[in-house]
């Protein structure tokens, strides 16, 4: 049975945004995920699909819901056999903190579409289709700019690069620096601005560094898409890691995934709510007796969708006015 999953998905991404932004700003990072997971298990429930997570909360011993292998879905026995990868909410502590770029991102494909990436970080480059072609993980970060730089007819000094604020990219921001490319350091949240890049105008125009691989794979699915690239590499980090690694099946730690290694699939749909402001999505806005969402819907098959969702959810008792 051949489903269009799109509207699905998109009702599943809208519950977690909904759920998890009403706990924006508590200080709860923990709390704001739970709700967000536990809104979008529920909301999966009733999607026509025999569904299998493969990036999700983390393994079934430790995450009672969305954990990998766990299916979703009504299951009906003519239904499509999905591969879904999920990140509840991305930057839990952005909706903590109420700072901007906390969402919610969801990527299916059919089965074998979408890498089972160990949750270590990904070392990392992701440009959209303007700089496709031109990025080289094993080259040095001054290379790599001047190629981006070069394949979108711009100086290095017009990029703005996006980096995670975190120790481990001291030299990285130091090159960065020193070819003399702009940066824009993040203190969370790496999955949106490399959507950010791969659309005009967002004024961003790569993103580099080691971030989580569950986060790779979903932005490889977004790019895929969007026709943008990703390079990433595998980078233990934290004791276990690479056991992690060897767990997941890979010997070659120096291996370098491409786009369509993390995200083969032939017909995969991403989607992405905003929860807090970003310059992609609005946050999600709570008015009387509703509340509006704003999602990017994206496919890869067929002609190439790439869909602005912005949707009022009203209660069954409202009485207002809608405002445009
Ligand atoms: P969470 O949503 O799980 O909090 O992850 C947010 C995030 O910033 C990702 O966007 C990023 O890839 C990863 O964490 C970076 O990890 P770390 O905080 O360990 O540097």
């Amino acid at each position: 049975m051949d489903v269009d999953l799109t509207s699905h998905l998109l009702r599943v991404a809208q519950a977690a945004a909904i759920e998890a932004a009403r706990t924006t700003g508590y200080g709860e990072r923990r709390h704001a995920d739970h709700v967000a997971t536990e809104a979008m298990r529920k909301a999966f429930d009733s999607v026509p699909m025999r569904g299998r997570v493969v990036i999700g909360e983390g393994e079934r011993d430790d995450a009672p819901m969305l954990y990998i292998g766990e299916e979703v879905g009504t299951n009906a026995a003519d239904a499509p056999e999905i591969d879904i990868a999920v990140d509840p909410l991305e930057g839990t502590n952005l909706c903590a903190t109420g700072s901007p770029n906390a969402s919610v991102v969801i990527a299916t494909a059919e089965r074998g579409g979408l890498l089972h990436a160990p949750d270590v970080y990904l070392d990392k480059i992701a440009v959209g289709p303007g700089a496709r072609g031109s990025i080289d993980l094993n080259a040095s970060t001054a290379e790599n700019l001047a190629r981006i730089a070069e394949s979108l007819d711009r100086e290095v000094t017009d990029l703005q690069i996006v980096v995670l604020d975190r120790e481990r990219h001291t030299e990285l921001i130091a090159e960065i620096r020193a070819a003399g490319a702009r940066i824009q350091l993040i203190t969370d949240g790496d999955l949106a601005p490399a959507l950010a890049a791969a659309l005009r105008g967002t004024g961003i125009h790569a993103v580099m560094g080691a971030g989580g691989a569950p986060e790779g794979v979903l932005t490889a699915a977004a790019l895929r898409c969007l026709g943008g690239e990703i390079q990433g590499r595998l980078m233990p980090a934290k004791p276990g890691d690479e056991d992690r690694i060897r767990a997941a099946g890979i010997d070659d730690l120096d291996r370098v995934y491409r786009t369509e290694d993390l995200a083969p699939g032939k017909n995969i749909v991403f989607t992405i709510t905003g929860v807090t402001e970003s310059n992609l999505l609005r946050g999600v806005r709570f008015f009387g007796d509703g509340c509006r969402t704003h999602s990017l819907v994206l496919t890869s098959r067929g002609p190439r969708m790439v869909r602005f969702v912005d949707e009022i959810h009203i209660s069954d008792d409202y009485r207002g006015t809608l405002l445009l």
